[in-house]
């Protein structure tokens, strides 16, 4: 079941323990003794039920929050401060709802110092690469949900960045849209197989992506409970991968062990098991 250490780490979580002060003086620990290795150019998804530390974990490889015990390695370097060499995509859609998605784009490169005209030269290039070419000059309202995802991508693939965090980037997406925002980010992941680091809820979605899958326990002290290789070829279609005997294999292996967690995830934000 342990998937296997990979050669080159681009992220490295040993033993990493995150802890909140509430009011008072009492202390929520969120995420206890997460160890979880990403190699450069793995895919790994973590699933978990709705408030165990996903986010909390991304937060830490993303260097926003500092875990109270254990080391945070990136690429073999201990994390001091933000993570550089990582791209944060949100649930939320962060992007500037007064800029236009060309804007948006080029935001990313204009921070970085590069001029303008090749700014948008390149941002031109990545939206007609999530398939937005004549979409450049619409603002965020003028766009579906799914079109701002796609929007979204381009800003920060736009970076390079050697890392991918991914927090429920599709989550209030429509199931149809999920899945086409899923067959595009391996489309752009293939090209030159980033790190990633993908949250979600959605057990299908992470073995339809992921080349592991990890499963978190529910909080409080959340931890790593599982981690499965996804033994499916690629490139994946992920329509198609939903249909493969191996995938079901898997589904019901991994949903054993999820199930119960998801049932005392939700038994304690409904107040009836003890967490907040
Ligand atoms: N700043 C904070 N102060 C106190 N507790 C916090 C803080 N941030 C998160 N928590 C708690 O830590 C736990 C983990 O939160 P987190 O946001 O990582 O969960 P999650 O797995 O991403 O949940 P979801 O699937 O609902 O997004 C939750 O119980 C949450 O209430
Ligand atoms: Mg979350």
């Amino acid at each position: 079941m342990q998937a296997q250490a990979a050669a080159l780490s681009a992220v490295a979580l040993d033993h990493a323990t995150v802890a909140f002060g509430l009011a008072g003086q009492s202390v929520y620990t969120a995420v206890e003794k997460a160890t979880l290795g990403v190699a450069d150019g793995e895919f790994v998804a973590i699933v978990g039920p709705t408030g165990c530390g996903k986010s909390t974990l991304l937060n830490v490889a993303a260097g926003l929050l500092k875990p109270a015990s254990g080391a945070v390695r990136i690429f073999d370097a201990p994390l001091t401060g933000l993570n550089h060499q990582a791209g944060y995509l949100f649930q939320a859609d962060a992007l500037f709802p007064w800029k236009t998605a060309l804007d948006n784009v080029a935001l990313g490169l204009e921070i970085q110092g590069v001029a303008r005209a090749e700014a948008l030269e390149r941002a031109q290039a990545w939206l007609t690469s999530v398939g937005l070419a004549s979409f450049g000059n619409r603002y965020p309202h003028m766009m579906s949900g799914g079109q701002r995802k796609r929007v979204g991508m381009a800003q920060v693939l736009i970076r390079n960045p050697r890392i991918l965090l991914m927090d429920e980037p599709f989550g209030p997406l429509d199931a149809q849209t999920r899945q086409i925002m899923g067959n595009l980010l391996l489309e752009l992941w293939s090209r030159d197989r980033k790190a990633v680091l993908f949250v979600t809820h959605d057990l299908e979605e992470a073995i339809a992506l992921a080349d592991r899958v990890v499963i978190m326990s529910a909080g409080p002290a959340s931890r790593i409970i599982g981690d499965w290789k996804v033994p499916l070829p690629r490139p994946r279609d992920i329509f198609e991968v939903r249909l493969q005997p191996e995938f079901h294999a898997l589904h019901r292996e991994i949903w054993t062990v999820l199930k119960d967690e998801v049932m005392k995830g939700y038994a304690q934000s409904a107040g009836t098991g003890g967490g907040i």
